[in-house]
């Protein structure tokens, strides 16, 4: 691409996945974070650092000042009323993000890692500060930001090596385990693929032999586009 990516969140686990992949294809990488520590412990030198938070706006616009895609992989805290709660890293540091990308010329690619059972409300995850219903709120400021965008929902993660068969799914019904890998490939595929454009999946991998890199465009092409009918009924 001509201009930078942002990873935000590109310090932790998948996080600093995405940047490693993307740095390898040749992209300028910046890496967005709250830890410089961390930072240096998990970038390469050659990913640039923005010590930035995505819950004082004022801190973000710097960093993604010109970027042509941004992926926003930002873990929550689990406390409706602590500083890293969901509302606000989830949705408000969401919305604080799309504003800075919207105040500036460009129509940068958005890609959000989100969380399967999401659209369902009585899972026990949303005891945990409304984080289900947080996370929704940031899928729908996304979708209806007029950005293009791909809304990635993991299951829960491991640190499996990632060569499993994978599975892409839609309409937040199912379960399963993804492994950490196989999300950054998501996030980074979606980025040169234009069939990830505008739509939402949930992601499953099966712990298993290596069955080589997943057929992407394949599993893309295979997705069904968000409509607007979709995301609103995903807000009820
Ligand atoms: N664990 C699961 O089973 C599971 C399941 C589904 C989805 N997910 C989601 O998958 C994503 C990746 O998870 P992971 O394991 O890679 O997470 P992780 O290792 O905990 O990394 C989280 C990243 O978010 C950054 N961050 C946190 N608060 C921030 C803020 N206010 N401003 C800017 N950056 C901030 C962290 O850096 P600093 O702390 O230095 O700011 C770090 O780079 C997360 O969104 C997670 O919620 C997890």
């Amino acid at each position: 691409m001509d201009s930078p990516i942002a990873v935000i969140g590109g310090t932790g686990r998948v996080g600093r996945l995405v940047a490693r992949q993307l740095l390898a294809r040749g992209e300028s990488v910046r890496v967005i974070g709250r830890s410089t520590q961390r930072a240096r412990r998990h970038n390469p030198p050659q990913a640039q650092f923005f010590a930035a938070d995505v819950r004082a706006p004022a801190t973000v616009r710097t960093p993604l000042h010109g970027c042509s895609a941004v992926v926003y992989i930002v873990e929550p805290g689990t406390d409706d009323a602590g500083p890293d709660s969901p509302e606000t890293t989830l949705h408000t540091g969401v919305r604080h993000v799309l504003d800075a990308l919207l105040a500036t010329s460009g129509s940068p690619h958005f890609v959000l890692v989100s969380q399967r059972h999401v659209t369902r409300r009585d899972h026990p995850m949303n005891a945990y500060g409304r984080m289900l219903d947080w996370r929704l709120a940031g899928e729908n400021a996304v979708r209806s930001s007029g950005l293009p965008y791909t809304v990635i929902r993991p299951g829960w993660l491991t640190d499996e090596p990632g060569h499993g068969h994978l599975h892409l799914e839609q309409g937040d019904v199912g379960d399963g385990r993804v492994a950490r890998p196989h999300v950054a490939d998501a996030c980074v595929e979606a980025l040169y693929s234009p069939a990830a454009r505008g739509v939402t999946f949930e992601m499953r991998s099966e712990v298993g032999p290596g069955t080589g890199s997943p057929p992407w465009d394949e599993l893309f092409t295979g997705l069904r586009a968000d409509t607007p009918t979709a995301a609103r009924a995903a807000l009820a």
